[in-house]
């Protein structure tokens, strides 16, 4: 299965699904989405994909000076999570990262996925907080600086 470049809207009906709930009052669009320098990532069929990663520059006060980009909106398919997927695509999206510059990974990670990024090296840092109700604490991710 293949990692493609899609634009935002390909990541809408499951950034709806599984990060809203299918919620249809919840606007499932980032402000960042349209930022020309954001990257959509896709894993499967770009028109009905089975998990879904944004990437934005965004600067973090947990590494003053480094270039930083966020990680939003991963989302695996409900019925295929567990299955190596959501790690297939990060290991894209650290890739992608690499490629474009970044020198720091950071994402907003629910409190239910910590292990999945731990597993992957991801450090927790800080203190917990809420969004949209849900308890999250950041993680980031230290890319390793070309030699
Ligand atoms: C979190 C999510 C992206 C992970 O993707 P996935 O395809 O289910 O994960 P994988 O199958 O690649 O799992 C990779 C590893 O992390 C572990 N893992 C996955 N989800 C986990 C979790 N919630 N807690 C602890 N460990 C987890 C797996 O056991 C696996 O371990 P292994 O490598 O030792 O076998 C996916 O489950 C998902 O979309 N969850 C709901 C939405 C969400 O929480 N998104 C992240 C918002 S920050």
């Amino acid at each position: 299965m293949q990692v493609e470049e899609v634009g935002a809207e390909a990541t809408y009906d499951l950034r709806a699904r599984v990060l809203r709930d299918g919620a249809p009052e919840i606007d499932v669009r980032f402000s960042c989405d349209d930022e020309p320098a954001a990257i959509h990532l896709a894993l499967g069929d770009r028109r009905r994909p089975v998990a879904v990663a944004s990437l934005v520059p965004a600067p973090t006060d947990l590494r003053p000076g480094r270039v930083a980009w966020r990680l939003r909106g991963m989302a695996v398919e409900p019925a295929l999570q567990g299955r190596g997927l959501g790690s297939l695509l990060l290991d894209a999206v650290v890739e992608r990262s690499r490629a474009a510059g970044a020198e720091v990974l950071w994402a907003h990670g629910r409190d239910s996925a910590l292990g999945f990024y731990r597993r992957r090296g991801w450090s927790v840092e800080g203190d917990g907080y809420l969004e949209v109700g849900i308890p999250h604490h950041t993680v980031v991710l230290d890319l390793a600086t070309k030699g």
